[in-house]
């Protein structure tokens, strides 16, 4: 059983830094010089693996939370609040994106809200796996 925990544990960190990995490039491609039909499309090929490795990290960490019978703690609760929070800004910058006109204005708007996504992405990553490894 210990066994099992360690490799969850051990799949749970490597799609967190995986995670810091896209947040990384998802700011980078934001922060560079390309015309605003290029960076889209960018981003919208990234997309998908940010959500497929946030699944990653709920499915580990709801595995390690089975094997220990769903004992809670305050680190726990942080991470599935910090979890809930990244894919409600991300459904909130897909709604943005959708419904952005084709005026510079527009996409400046969308940029600028992306930055502050992803910003807060990593912050939230960096913050709530201090916390856990203070408490341990
Ligand atoms: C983006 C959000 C998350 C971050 C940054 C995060 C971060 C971490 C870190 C750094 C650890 C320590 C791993 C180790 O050293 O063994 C951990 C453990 C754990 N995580 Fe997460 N996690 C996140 C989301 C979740 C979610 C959504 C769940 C549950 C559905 C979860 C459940 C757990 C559990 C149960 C542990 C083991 C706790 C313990 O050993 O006391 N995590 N997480």
């Amino acid at each position: 059983m210990e066994e099992l925990i360690r490799l969850s544990s051990q799949l749970h960190l490597i799609f967190i830094g995986l995670l810091g990995v896209l947040i990384a490039f998802n700011l980078y491609l934001l922060n560079s010089d390309k015309t605003f039909l290029k960076l889209s499309k960018r981003l919208e090929l990234i997309a998908p693996q940010y959500y497929i490795v946030l699944s990653a990290i709920f499915f580990t960490g709801i595995i390690i939370m089975a094997i220990r019978q769903f004992h809670f703690s305050l680190s726990v609760a942080v991470m599935i609040i910090v979890w809930i929070g990244i894919v409600a800004l991300g459904i909130r910058g897909h709604k943005i994106y959708k419904s952005m006109e084709r005026t510079e204005i527009s996409q400046k708007a969308y940029k600028q809200y992306a930055i502050k996504k992803y910003t807060l992405d990593l912050l939230g990553l960096c913050a709530t796996s201090l916390l856990f490894y203070m408490g341990h």
